[in-house]
């Protein structure tokens, strides 16, 4: 019951997201520069915690525009409504819906749906991690002089000591192919599917982080925060790998080579 609400509920809000793409649509700004949120972000969120509310109108959500719908359960709904909106509000197919569901402190469930690609990514906690409904398994690179990553930049920390710009620097003088895509689901979804082996963000919220590590671990890859502590959505710094160069690539990201 559970798993078919939130594919419901991603289904639906992918649907939403694809009928606004070529459209014409509000975008505003939140704080910072181009920190967007566009009106299909809010039409996306009004639908899934519509759905939520129908089958569990007693369950938390955390929902990233409309904050903490507080509630005392053991189940709590962690929401992006649109994970990528400066791709989407630009027209760059790169983006998802991303919905986990925590219960007891512990995530049990994620989903992550690119409408554009029609890829749906699904995990559950000891079930494993599927694509379109086929099992998902994280590469076998071991170094990271062979490996392709990924990673994001946080509107803050840009000049931090280690910060994204000076690692981000280091790899590339390196010679290792590393991307930028836009959405910290989709990066953690393709570490999943074994298309990078590693990525990292400085700087991440719960709802951009929950669904993906549930996917990236149950198609066994490793999530760490960058000090190697087990993954929680709730601490801002993520490194999500195939494992084998999860402590390689950790020991460069800390500036030890
Ligand atoms: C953003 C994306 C991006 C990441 C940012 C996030 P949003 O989420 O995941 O890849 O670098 O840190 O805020 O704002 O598009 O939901
Ligand atoms: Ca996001
Ligand atoms: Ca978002």
């Amino acid at each position: 019951m559970l798993k078919s609400v939130l594919l419901q509920a991603v289904t639906s809000a992918g649907a939403i997201m694809k009928e606004s793409f070529q459209g014409s649509f509000k975008i505003s700004n939140k704080e910072g520069i181009n920190n967007l949120v566009t009106e299909v972000d809010h039409a996306s969120e009004k639908a899934i915690i519509e759905i939520i509310k129908n089958s569990y109108p007693d369950h938390f959500i955390l929902s990233e525009e409309a904050g903490e719908i507080v509630m005392d359960s053991d189940y709590k709904w962690i929401v992006d409504p649109i994970d990528g909106t400066v791709n989407f509000a630009n027209g760059i197919p790169i983006c998802c819906v991303s919905i986990a569901v925590e219960r007891k402190g512990t995530i049990i469930l994620g989903a992550v749906f690119n409408p554009f690609f029609d890829e749906l990514f699904v995990a559950e906690k000891g079930k494993g991690a599927f694509l379109n409904n086929k099992p998902l398994q994280v590469s076998e690179k071991a170094e990271l002089d062979s490996a392709c990553l990924v990673t994001g930049f946080p509107y803050q920390l840009l000049d931090e000591p280690n910060g994204p710009l000076v690692i981000f620097e280091k790899l590339i003088r390196k010679g290792i192919p590393l991307r930028r895509l836009g959405s910290a689901a989709i990066d953690l979804c393709w570490v999943a599917a074994g298309r990078f082996d590693g990525f990292y963000e400085h700087k991440l919220e719960a709802w951009d982080s929950a669904a993906g590590f549930l996917i990236v671990e149950e198609a066994g890859g490793k999530i760490t925060d960058f000090s190697g502590n087990y993954y929680s959505p709730y601490q801002p710094s993520l490194l999500a790998t195939n494992g084998k160069i999860h402590e390689e690539l950790r020991a460069f990201i800390n500036g030890a080579n």
